[in-house]
């Protein structure tokens, strides 16, 4: 039986990169979206696949979520948290809702979801959590105090999960992206985005795809001994461990 995948900001950028991968694996997929109705119906038009709205950084939006997913779906088999949002400004500068925010949808969001879905992974002895952090989860970025906090405790949950879990068939890993051609890093101001571009020695922003690649592998039946790993796709940006 196709197993179940729920994908949060799935809808756009690299998680809808992700599902239509996961879709074309032969997972049933949902994705998971906060606001934008116009993507979230293109999205499951022309995917093919279920959309649910939610804030992840809201315990309740999440289990109900998962609850309308469960329903629709069957349980989730494969979660992949990939939901997350940017405040970018210099930490002197920094206001507590730029703070709040991020640490919210970017790592609140993990309790959020992964709980609602953590026990029935254990029961049924099968399991994959995909976390996706960020290159500056890793080394830090100027401008990214919250960010990076945030990306870099989501490798420490995902460590101490995969610990709770390994006997149970249940992998917990991240994937540590670099700079990928999606909305959120062409907003970077111009100029900026140039001086990252020139840092990369592949010479190129990534592409959702290969993210979308890598979720495909851990996703599936032959990743069961990689466990508490951080994977990082930069283009050789960081080479990290
Ligand atoms: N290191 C140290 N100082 C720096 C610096 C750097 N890299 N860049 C700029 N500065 C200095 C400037 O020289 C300037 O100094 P003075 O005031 O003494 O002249 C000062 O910082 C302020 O510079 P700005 O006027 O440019 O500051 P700003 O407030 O307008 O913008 C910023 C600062 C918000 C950090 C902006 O540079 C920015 O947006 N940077 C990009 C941050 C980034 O990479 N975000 C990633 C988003 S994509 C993503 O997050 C996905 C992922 O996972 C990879």
């Amino acid at each position: 039986m196709a197993r179940v995948a729920f994908v949060t900001g799935g809808t756009r950028g690299i998680g809808r990169a992700i599902c239509q991968r996961l879709k074309a694996d032969g997972f049933h997929v949902a994705a998971g979206y906060s606001g934008n109705e116009a993507a979230a119906e293109a999205c499951a038009r022309e995917l093919g696949i279920m959309v649910v709205k939610g804030n992840v950084g809201v315990f309740a939006d999440c289990q109900a979520a998962v609850a309308k997913v469960a329903a629709e779906l069957g349980p989730v088999d494969v979660l992949v948290n990939n939901a997350g949002i940017t405040r970018d400004g210099f930490f002197h500068k920094m206001d507590s809702e730029q703070w709040s925010e991020v640490i919210r949808v970017n790592m609140d969001s993990l309790f959020n979801m992964t709980r609602q879905v953590i026990e029935g992974m254990r029961e049924r002895g099968w399991g994959r959590i995909i976390n996706i952090s960020s290159i500056n989860g890793q080394k830090g970025q100027v401008g990214q105090t919250n960010y990076s906090a945030a990306k870099a405790g989501m490798i420490g949950f995902s460590k101490a999960l995969a610990l709770e879990n390994a006997r149970k068939g249940v992998t917990v890993n991240c994937i540590a992206p670099g700079y990928i051609d999606t909305e959120m890093v062409t907003a970077v101001p111009e100029e900026v985005l140039k001086g990252i571009i020139g840092q990369i020695p592949v010479g190129r922003l990534g592409r959702g795809e290969e993210i979308a690649d890598m979720v495909a592998f851990l996703a599936g039946e032959h990743a069961g001994y990689v466990t508490g790993s951080t994977l990082s796709l930069n283009g050789g940006q960081y080479m990290a461990g």
